[in-house]
């Protein structure tokens, strides 16, 4: 895809491929899809749906993605053999402008530790790999994997090869996070002004945060000529993450009069996207973190405020409305109407759809009845709990916990199933949650394992709703829920019976066992 603007740069995210790869951060097909299409009300460029042959479950999140989606490119990940090619093929071919994105390693350390191939193979093998995906194609990406710590030379050897057979992209990346600005930039420079048919191709940087340097590398490698940005939501990924999409994305708007460069990104998404990824994953977005951290617009120091008040440039270069979030944090109250809740809702970049907007409302007036003064973070999270959609079929009807200091706690659940049995259950257990967990256990006659169990307030004050993040694991396979009620006992509870449903619908996370059996079985060389 070329860019007829010089200043635009595109944003090709990958949160769905390298930031779901990463630790933690797994997603299920109805996630991914939800993503999907957060990211291209967002406005990028392309998405990186997966890496079909991973496993099953990849090619088939990343072909709902490629029917489901419009907008933005979708993108397939492959190593350079035609199982690989073929199977992203499947996957993108029904997207309205699928790409094929085909890597393979070019630095010494991975020619000679990991692939066993000389230079000539290299090239050899990348050539073949680009023209057959070309055939498959009309866009096709090319990366040389671990290209900072290649030899420049032959990069640009590789680099001008690959153009030749028909690449349309070709993406830079410091796959280890190793480089640092200055050497960045020449690297681009280099290429741009020295590889033969540069002029043809877009340039694409792809960043590491190792040494936390993924956004200024990203930065740098704009200065030198590249036209597109790879980068994630919250900078997820691989080891300390990817270059962060709100990051690179505020940077390029805040210092326009410096770089003269734009995207084509709907900043006022920045803060519910970076939400919404962090409720469906359970990662949390840490309180400092730029552009979208709870502190990033938070001015503490009397001086600071001070100057606020005379004028908000003494100490902030951004808008906080500027990316999605929005100033006034008492919001409604239990008299608020309809139109009202649904004003903010928009205010805080969601779009909801009249049945949602019903559905939010009740829940809304329930709360309101419950909590003194409802915060954005309570509405966020009404919305955020809505679209992730009614859940079964197990319910909760009814919970009674309590526990005493010298160790005693009891739980009883009332269950109802969707084919109409109600049970009550009695538990004792190691605090009031664990008894919970226990009586859901024998009620539903399903043992899972708990693997994690995380709690974080989503607004302030006392009566602050809580977020609850439980993961367990039953027959070697990962669950992932989360709640939000005034209650942690509660809110841990209905995460844990969601769970339990989702084992029952086999709604398990892609496993990582599968994916690595998978990506091992197929050899780089076989092209
Ligand atoms: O970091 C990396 O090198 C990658 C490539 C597959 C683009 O993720
Ligand atoms: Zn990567």
């Amino acid at each position: 895809m070329s860019t007829p603007d010089p200043n635009r740069v595109l944003i090709f995210d990958t949160t769905l491929r390298d930031g779901e790869q990463s630790p933690g951060c797994s997603m299920t097909q109805p996630e991914k899809l939800r993503v999907a299409r957060a990211l291209a009300e967002l406005g990028v460029d392309v998405i990186e749906a997966g890496f079909p042959a991973a496993s099953r479950g990849d090619w088939e999140a990343v072909r709902e993605i490629a029917r489901e989606v419009r907008g933005p490119i979708i993108a397939g990940l492959a190593r350079c053999n035609r199982e690989d090619i073929d199977k992203a093929w499947t996957a993108v071919r029904e997207a309205a402008r699928p790409r094929l994105h085909v890597f393979l390693a070019t630095s010494a350390i991975h020619r000679e530790h990991k692939l066993n191939m000389a230079k000539e193979q290299i090239i050899h093998t990348a050539v073949e790999g680009v023209k057959y995906a070309r055939n498959l194609c009309a866009d096709v990406e090319f990366s040389p994997e671990d290209a900072s710590r290649t030899e420049l030379e032959f990069l640009r050897e590789v680099v001008e090869a690959v153009i030749e057979a028909g690449a349309t992209t070709i993406n830079v990346p410091d796959t280890v996070g190793y480089t640092v600005p200055e050497e960045f930039f020449e690297v681009f420079d280099y290429l741009k002004k020295n590889v033969r048919g540069a002029d043809r191709v877009v340039f694409s940087v792809h960043c590491h945060d190792d040494l936390g340097m993924a956004v200024a590398n990203s930065m740098a490698a704009v200065r030198g000529g590249a036209r597109q940005i790879e980068c994630t939501i919250n900078g997820i990924g691989e080891r300390a993450g990817n270059c962060s999409l709100e990051e690179v994305v505020m940077a390029m708007r805040t210092r326009e009069a410096l770089y003269g460069l734009r995207t084509g990104i709907d900043t006022k998404r920045l803060f519910p996207t970076s939400r919404l990824l962090s409720s469906i994953t359970g990662m949390p977005i840490p309180r400092n973190k730029a552009v979208v951290g709870e502190n990033a617009f938070a001015h503490e120091s009397g001086i600071h405020q001070h100057g606020m008040l005379k004028h908000h440039s003494t100490y902030e270069i951004m808008r906080p409305e500027d990316v999605g979030l929005s100033r006034s944090h008492l919001v409604l109250g239990k008299h608020s109407g309809r139109a009202a809740l649904r004003d903010r809702i928009k205010e805080l970049g969601f779009e909801i759809s009249d049945a949602e907007l019903g559905r939010v409302f009740e829940e809304f007036k329930a709360l309101a009845d419950k909590k003194k003064e409802l915060f954005d973070g309570d509405i966020e999270a009404l919305v955020l709990r809505s679209e992730a959609g009614a859940t079964g079929p197990w319910h909760l009807e009814s919970l009674h916990a309590s526990s005493d200091t010298a160790g005693t706690a009891n739980a009883r659940v009332g269950l109802r199933h969707a084919d109409g049995r109600l049970l009550s259950q009695e538990a004792t257990g190691d605090g009031p949650v664990d008894a919970a967990f226990k009586a859901i256990e024998v009620a539903t006659g399903l043992v899972v394992t708990l693997r994690k169990f995380e709690v974080r307030s989503v607004t302030m004050g006392e009566d602050a709703q809580g977020e609850a993040v439980v993961t367990v694991e039953h027959d070697g396979r990962t669950y992932r829920a989360s709640s939000v009620t005034t209650d942690i006992v509660e809110s841990g509870v209905r995460a844990f019976l969601e769970t339990v449903n989702q084992v029952e619908q086999g709604r398990a996370l892609p496993g990582r066992a599968e994916r690595r059996t998978s990506e091992a079985a197929v050899t780089a060389s076989t092209i």
